[in-house]
């Protein structure tokens, strides 16, 4: 019996598990890091949505409060029609910004912003972002949700949930819970869900802090999630089209294949019923 257990296949085999598994786990969160609870979404699972009002009021929250660090170079002010704005809405919201620009005399000068534009950032540039934020650089948020997701085989971190549990991740000191030793570097705060545990912004966000135009409640955890979902939006404007344009191709399919599996059938019935068949008549 022994001698046909093949040492050399049976290391082979556990090789390449062992590194199946690390592959397949690579995403885990680092070990350090919290893993974010799953909220609910109604633009999660195929028959996804936006949810227009928590998009309007986490729109609120960008512009009222992460603006003022963080860019979003890649959404126009017309784009916010998909957030369910009308043109003279996206109108009155552009010309409350000033762009630069060069009159007829050659001089520098501002002109108020068109939906066409896109949204101003906070800062000249990365330096004067630096130099305003203790050397840390904020993030643009065009994209930020989707670089946070970790999509693993055993874990996954979707990163609307990273955001909402950021923002309600500090300690004003660091916890019994931190490692031995742990120490926060100058001018950073403890967060439970950064990797490392050390931020360095600071909460941004206290309880009342926007006041909502729906009147809806803007507690930490309502204005996290809604402007979580303002900055899924903008990581995946086309996410509705896509999944509705999905579902339309999976319905399509589903015909076709019954069409498909009559015609073969017709197709072939004389062979299977043994008929002779002319050529001349095919
Ligand atoms: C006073 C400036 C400031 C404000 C206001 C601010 N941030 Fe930040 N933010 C920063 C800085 C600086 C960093 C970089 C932190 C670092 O590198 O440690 C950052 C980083 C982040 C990150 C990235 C964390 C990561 O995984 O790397 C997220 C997400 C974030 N901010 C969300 C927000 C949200 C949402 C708001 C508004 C509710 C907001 N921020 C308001 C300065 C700010």
């Amino acid at each position: 019996m022994i001698k046909n257990i093949n040492v050399k296949g049976l290391i082979a085999i556990v090789v390449s598990a062992t590194m199946l598994f690390a592959v397949l786990n690579a995403n885990a969160a680092d070990p350090k890091a919290m893993h974010p609870e799953r909220n609910n979404y109604k633009s999660a699972g195929i028959f996804g949505k936006w949810d227009i009002p928590s998009l309007q009021r986490g729109f609120q929250v960008y512009q009222e409060v992460c603006a003022a660090c963080h860019s979003l170079d890649l959404i126009a002010f017309r784009s916010l029609s998909d957030i369910g704005y009308n043109e003279d809405e996206i109108k009155a919201i552009a010309i409350e910004y000033e762009y630069e620009t060069i009159d007829g005399d050659g001089e520098e000068t501002f002109r108020p912003g068109i939906p066409a534009d896109y949204f101003p950032a906070p800062f000249a540039n990365e330096a004067a972002a630096r130099a305003a934020n203790n050397g840390a650089l904020p993030p643009d948020f065009s994209t930020l949700v989707k670089a946070r997701e970790h999509l693993g085989f055993f874990s996954s971190t979707y990163g609307e949930d990273y955001i909402v549990a950021l923002m309600k991740g500090y300690e004003e000191e660091v916890p019994a819970s931190a490692p031995l030793g742990f120490e926060l570097p100058e001018g950073a705060y403890y967060n439970h869900y950064i990797e490392g545990n050390a931020i360095a912004m600071a909460a941004p966000l206290y309880d009342d802090m926007v006041e909502y135009a729906d009147g809806t409640p803007a507690t930490i955890h309502q204005m996290a999630y809604d402007v979580a979902t303002f900055m899924a939006w903008a990581s995946d404007p086309t996410m509705q089209e896509r999944k509705q344009m999905g579902l339309k191709v999976m319905l399509f399919m589903f015909f076709f294949v019954i069409l498909l599996y009559f015609t073969n059938k017709r197709v072939w019935a004389k062979v299977k019923k043994g008929e002779d068949i002319d050529p001349s008549k095919i």
